[in-house]
């Protein structure tokens, strides 16, 4: 296997674009493109800034991964896939409990948009279980099985209805890959460093070499960059254990 070079490793590197308006976040752009593979833009920044966001981003050269996490009829959500399309973002995601028919009209849209448009399709991921419930929110809003038991069934009817693959909490990793096998792209979020203990509310976290070597494709980075004295510095720190931890895990470059 060949070591991974830091620009492979860079672009497995999702930065949290959680600002709260445009200024704030066309500031991070221009310090951070060509730094992070991709620019994370949340219900916050997006409900805030709208669709220019995602232009200033692409005018910059770098990827979007637009997190709205869309859930609703099928219909919907496929118009809503075919306006993310429109936008040129690189990925999107749904919720998996809006059922099989939903992500498989979503994924479809989103082909057949690009399509028409002459351009790549964008990576539909799905979210499993947000990793703020734990067992006893999951009962109070009836659901029988338990975070780690549905984490797997949501995942596996997302892989089933053509997802590409999933959000996922670092210690669902392990479980994922061996479900789902190799080609199913999985995106953690819930990166800090290794050394420290996390001083916020990522409570089930792991460093970004453990993350990559127990078979991430990527991981989600805000706070441990956005709040470093050194923005850029921490950029280059969690690269070079992104590239050590996919040499560790043997996965592909
Ligand atoms: O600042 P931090 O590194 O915790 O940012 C993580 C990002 O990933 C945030 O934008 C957060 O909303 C998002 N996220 C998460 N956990 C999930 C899904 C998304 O932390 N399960």
């Amino acid at each position: 296997m060949k070591n991974i070079s830091n620009s492979d490793a860079a672009a497995r590197l999702i930065f949290a674009l959680d600002a709260a308006g445009l200024d704030e976040a066309q500031r991070w752009i221009a310090l951070l493109s060509g730094h992070v593979g991709m620019f994370k833009v949340g219900k916050e920044l997006f409900t805030a800034a709208g669709p220019e966001i995602v232009g200033k981003i692409k005018q910059s050269g770098s990827r979007v991964f637009l997190d709205l996490k869309f859930h609703d009829i099928p219909h919907t959500v496929a118009r809503a896939a075919e306006a993310a399309v429109k936008m040129n973002v690189d990925m999107f995601n749904v919720h998996a409990a809006g059922g099989e028919k939903m992500i498989a009209d979503a994924v479809y849209a989103a082909a057949a948009c690009a399509g028409k448009q002459g351009i790549p399709r964008p990576v539909v991921l799905a979210v499993t279980v947000l990793t703020s419930l734990n067992d006893a929110d999951l009962a109070q809003i009836g659901f029988e099985k338990t975070t780690d038991e549905l984490v797997v069934q949501l995942a596996r009817l997302a892989h089933k209805a053509g997802a590409s693959g999933v959000v996922a909490s670092p210690r669902d990793i392990a479980a994922l890959r061996n479900e789902l096998g190799d080609d199913f792209i999985i995106v953690t979020p819930g990166i800090r460093d290794a050394s420290q203990p996390a001083a916020d509310d990522q409570k089930r976290t792991m460093g970004a070499f453990d993350a990559m070597a127990a078979g991430a494709d990527y991981i989600v980075v805000g706070r441990p960059i956005r709040q470093a004295a050194d923005p850029l510095e921490a950029c280059r720190r969690i690269t070079e254990e992104i590239a050590r931890g996919l040499d560790a895990g043997k996965r592909r470059p």
